[in-house]
């Protein structure tokens, strides 16, 4: 069985890469051993500036015997390689979402995990909120009672310059678009809260970004199988982006999260923790409105330190990829949905052809 603190290994040392790289740097529980990125300056830079190793692929950080755990911080559509690569070198996988561009590659991606008995978690961390696990708590208690409502309103901005700064960025193919990539954070709040959609209808829009050929602006309804409804706003184009706001409703009570602070807790039965469930959160802690890396890394710390602690106790991490996998059916109904104008039912009956 080993031991804390468990060695980290992140593949991919771009945007996301320092929030990784800082949460770990004061974790206890984890320890950053080294940087891998195809790009060899960019795992130099960052390696230098958090006192780690630096390579230049994946398979020299396999090599590497005190990596444990591998962090896939790479581009959406080239999750699925390296994650079937490192759990076949007997590596645990942490993996940024979405976990990868279908289902199919999901559930090969935790059979293979499972077949080499390594943990697979993914990158959710709003999930860890605060707000989020006071709702979630909550709903589990029967305090909102029955569930009616429960909605994601994302209303960003994102620069051109955003959009062009890498070639996947505006690449359907390689996993661009505000769906799958922004939303897919607010999307998965929403199924953690309501368990999976059962009819999706979405509009999906480019209004602000004419230069690259992708949806900016999301538009869509859930049925929610618990019988309750929803409604998604989320786009890229408005400037100069406002803090996302998730709303939860019930026959018994209102929980609003606006970026990472409770502004409304309001249940028919008050308790004693109430006041200070209210309180959660702050104003001042960005949560991305306004730009890509405009958000603070001890969310990301909570997940990190979490599989750690999942790998020595030999447990699920807590935001395990089946726990994920409806979330992604759901958005790859809309993307569905859009393309074809109409209503969607859940589950899809196949999946081919979505991204053409
Ligand atoms: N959790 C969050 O809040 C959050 C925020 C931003 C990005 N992300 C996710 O993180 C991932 C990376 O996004 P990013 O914005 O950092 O992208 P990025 O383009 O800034 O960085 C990706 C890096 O991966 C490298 N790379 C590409 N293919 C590789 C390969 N086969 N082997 C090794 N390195 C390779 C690139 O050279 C690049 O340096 C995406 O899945 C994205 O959805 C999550």
């Amino acid at each position: 069985m080993p031991d804390l603190p468990i060695g980290f290994g992140l593949l991919g040392a771009g945007l996301v890469a320092p929030f990784h790289a800082k949460a770990l740097s004061n974790s206890s529980k984890g320890k950053l051993i080294a940087v891998a990125d195809v790009d060899a300056e960019r795992a130099r830079k960052l390696a230098e500036e958090f006192g780690c190793k630096a390579y230049g692929s994946l398979e020299d950080l396999l090599a590497d015997p005190a990596v444990e755990c591998v962090n896939v911080l790479t581009p959406n559509a080239y999750h699925y390689d390296a994650v079937i690569a490192a759990a076949q070198a007997g590596r645990h996988v942490l993996v940024e979402k979405p976990p990868a561009m279908s289902l199919r590659e999901t559930d090969s991606m935790i059979a293979t995990c499972a077949e080499h008995a390594v943990k697979l978690g993914i990158v959710l961390q709003c999930r860890v909120r605060k707000p989020i696990q006071a709702m979630k708590q909550a709903l589990a208690e029967g305090r909102f009672g029955r569930p009616l409502m429960c909605s994601a309103h994302m209303k960003w901005f994102r620069s051109i310059e955003y959009y062009q700064s890498d070639a996947w960025r505006s690449s359907r193919k390689s996993g661009a678009g505000v769906t799958i990539q922004h939303a897919f954070h607010y999307l998965d709040l929403c199924q953690y809260l309501m368990g999976p959609a059962k009819r999706v209808l979405a509009r999906m829009e480019n209004l602000a970004h004419p230069e690259v050929s992708l949806e900016d602006t999301l538009v869509a309804t859930i049925d929610w199988e618990n019988g309750g409804m929803g409604l998604v706003e989320a786009s890229t184009a408005l400037w100069p982006g406002t803090d996302l706001r998730i709303e939860l409703n019930g026959v018994d009570g209102t929980a609003i999260m606006v970026g990472e602070r409770m502004d409304t807790w309001k249940l028919r039965e008050d308790q004693p923790q109430d006041e200070e469930i209210s309180q959660y959160g702050s104003a001042s802690v960005g949560t991305a409105a306004t730009g890509p890396a405009d958000f603070a890394f001890f969310d990301h710390q909570v997940v990190i330190d979490d599989m750690a602690a999942a790998i020595v106790e030999d447990r699920e991490p807590c935001i395990p990829a089946a726990s994920v996998r409806p979330t992604l059916e759901m958005a790859l109904a809309m993307y569905l949905s859009a393309k074809e104008g109409r209503p969607v039912d859940l589950p899809l009956e196949t999946e081919k052809g979505i991204f053409e």
